[in-house]
């Protein structure tokens, strides 16, 4: 199936927030825009699972949650990287944007799920959404963008411009 043109699509935000200079640098197989409220049926969830356990909760609960986050203005930002042959998904990203009441009221970004399908991996998409998200971030605002990562993913973040900074804690229910 061909790609699916952003205009037929219900997106998460503007496709006008993802940089045109990172676009333009993707391979012109590929097309970067904002999760749409059909992406179930393009794989997002498979190409999630390269990250870590993904359990399908089923189109109508996957829409719901899309709704859920979609209501919160100025919030999450996910992207993807479609094939445009098969206008199926092979990468993906998201930024969270979170409001302080320290240093004026800032926001920080937060680049969260980033997942490459591992037939596409060491194309420089991984690169590609990283760039994207961090764009994003820093034209809403945030003065920082940051990320928690595995000791292995440390040189991927640095290609990036991301430099290791303190510590990573975390208490699992
Ligand atoms: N070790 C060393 N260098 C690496 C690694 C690595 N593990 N991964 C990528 N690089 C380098 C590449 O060689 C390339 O360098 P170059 O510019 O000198 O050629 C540069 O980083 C950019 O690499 P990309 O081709 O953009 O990487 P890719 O598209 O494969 O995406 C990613 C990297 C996202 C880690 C991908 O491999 C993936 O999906 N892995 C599994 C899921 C995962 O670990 N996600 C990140 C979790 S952390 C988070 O979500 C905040």
């Amino acid at each position: 199936m061909p790609l699916t043109p952003d205009s037929q699509l219900d997106l998460l935000f503007p496709a006008e927030l993802i940089s045109d200079d990172v676009r333009s640098q993707l391979h012109p197989d590929l097309h970067m825009r904002p999760l749409a409220s059909t992406d179930y049926k393009r794989g997002h969830l498979n190409v999630l699972s390269v990250l870590t356990i993904v359990s399908d909760p089923g189109e109508p609960a996957w829409v719901a949650q899309f709704n859920a986050i979609r209501a919160l203005p100025k919030t999450y930002y996910t992207i993807v990287i479609i094939d445009r042959a098969t206008d199926m998904i092979v990468a993906v990203g998201t930024v969270f944007i979170e409001r302080k009441f320290l240093r004026g009221l800032a926001s920080v970004g937060h680049i969260e799920d980033i997942a490459v399908d591992k037939r596409q991996q060491g194309k420089k998409l991984g690169l590609r959404i990283i760039q994207a998200l961090t764009a994003i971030s820093e034209k809403t605002g945030c003065y920082k963008t940051i990320l928690n990562c595995s000791n292995e993913n440390i040189p991927f973040y640095e290609k990036c411009g991301y430099k290791t900074k303190e510590n990573e804690m975390a208490k699992y229910a």
